[in-house]
């Protein structure tokens, strides 16, 4: 099948390079010139584990090809949308981007063809996205919502091997073409979920919100260890084993960010709040997020009660919003260094993938060191602060450690053995970890 896919980030790039592996005509469009001319190139805008291969061989290969042009992309089977849906300050999502390809897309269409939302969209946008082509172009443009699950990290693994494919549409024709788009993937026939453009949206939107309530029950409950000198590592094995919980995201620590669940959340309280439905347990998991980090951040004043924390250094591990990704939006660790950064002397930051990112976004920062390594001038050091929970930190050079000022870690992310830290000679602060 010949498709064109609109907006080549995290999502619409992974898509890109994984149909076009899939055997698909791709063509990736953005509105972003460097990012297309990078790409053309063969060289990568994001890094995602295994993103990289992927797209030199299709390239090579002459499946996949990038563009800045609407009037070529319109020329496919199937177009595929996968443009940024950042909230606005209402906690909306933002559809101005969105609406300016909708735009573009009616100028350049000349045939019918079918439209696959793939962007997280509020509920009811499919059926409008249906009318605004109704009123703005002659051509026949089938609505396909198709929320997208993947996650940044493991995205190439999750869109060749999903653990479901959402679908909402009506009419057989959209049926068929999808079965036809995921047909190289070889999955099970139940994997593929019909239902209305509505339900799909709201799928999406619950599946997000149900992993970010998740990570905010446990963290409500590592507050709760803490008070009660109780063990979260425990608690997960106890309450995780039990299969209707499950281990996945139980894992206490500063709290989600990243571009997905802090922004779908919000839409949610949106979204109750304009239906006056009464009690929203959202803004609770929002609340609970917020906390957390907040939590932290006073561990680390309380740890250091006694002296003038304007003479203490810190180092960072961690800047990215999870391992694996270069992605910093509503990084909790960016979050924590502008918070950190006025109250100390200076603050030494390492993460493997995200540092150009960061050091943008981190740019208004004096007192900061972006370091060559995890233990580059960790002997300026007084603390490190461990925030995104990297591979390579889980199994730290503790010789290296022992040159830590005032030998203490704060582990958000209870990623670190605590008794081998103790054994090392360092003090150990984690979230529920006693
Ligand atoms: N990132 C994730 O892990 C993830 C997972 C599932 C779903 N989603 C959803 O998928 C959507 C995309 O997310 P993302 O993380 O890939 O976003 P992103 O910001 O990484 O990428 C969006 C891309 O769209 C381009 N773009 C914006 N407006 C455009 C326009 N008018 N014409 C052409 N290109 C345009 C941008 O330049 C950018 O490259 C969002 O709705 C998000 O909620 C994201």
């Amino acid at each position: 099948m010949k498709i064109s896919i609109i907006g080549t980030g995290y999502v619409g790039l992974v898509s890109a390079a994984c149909f076009a592996d899939s055997g698909h005509s791709v063509l990736s469009l953005d509105k972003d010139k460097y990012k297309i001319k990078l790409l053309s190139s063969g060289k990568t805008s994001i890094f995602e584990p295994k993103l990289k291969t992927l797209l030199k061989k299709n390239i090579k290969d002459g499946r996949l090809s990038f563009t800045t042009s609407f009037s070529r992309a319109c020329n496919a089977d199937l177009l595929i949308l996968c443009i940024d849906t950042p909230s606005k300050k209402s906690g909306d999502p933002d559809l101005k981007n969105l609406n300016i390809a909708l735009r573009q897309i009616s100028k350049f269409l000349r045939k019918d063809l079918f439209l696959i939302i793939k962007s997280t969209v509020p509920i009811g946008t499919n059926e409008y996205i249906d009318d605004f082509f109704k009123k703005n172009s002659k051509f026949k443009v089938e609505i396909i919502s198709n929320p997208e699950f993947l996650k940044e990290g493991s995205a190439v693994q999750d869109f060749v091997f999903p653990s479901r494919i959402i679908v909402g549409c009506n009419s057989k024709a959209s049926k068929k073409i999808m079965k036809k788009l995921y047909a190289p993937l070889k999955l099970a026939q139940k994997k593929i979920i019909f239902m209305s453009a509505n339900s799909a949206e709201l799928t999406k939107y619950a599946s997000n919100s149900f992993l970010a309530t998740k990570i905010s029950f446990i963290n409500k409950i590592s507050q709760l260890a803490d008070l009660t000198n109780a063990n979260i590592h425990d608690i997960k094995l106890g309450l995780g084993s039990d299969p209707r919980i499950g281990e996945e995201f139980l894992n206490a620590g500063l709290g989600y960010g990243g571009s997905c669940f802090p922004k779908d959340i919000k839409a949610l309280i949106s979204l109750e709040k304009k239906s006056n439905l009464p009690f929203s347990i959202f803004s609770v998991v929002e609340k609970i997020n917020n906390q957390q980090y907040e939590i932290f951040y006073n561990k680390i004043l309380r740890a250091f009660e006694n002296s003038n924390l304007k003479n203490k250094s810190f180092f960072i591990w961690g800047l990215s919003f999870k391992p694996n990704t270069d992605d910093i939006r509503d990084s909790i660790s960016i979050r924590l260094i502008k918070k950190l950064s006025p109250q100390v002397k200076h603050i030494y930051v390492y993460d493997p993938q995200a540092m150009p990112s960061a050091s943008k976004s981190l740019s208004d920062i004096k007192n900061i060191t972006f370091s060559d390594n995890s233990y580059h001038n960790i002997e300026k050091s007084h603390a490190l602060v461990l925030c995104t929970e990297w591979n390579e930190f889980k199994n730290p050079v503790f010789k290296k450690l022992k040159n830590l000022k005032d030998k203490k870690i704060f582990d958000g992310r209870n990623f670190l053995e605590k008794s081998e830290v103790i054994d090392h000679g360092i003090e150990y602060i984690g979230l529920g970890i006693n």
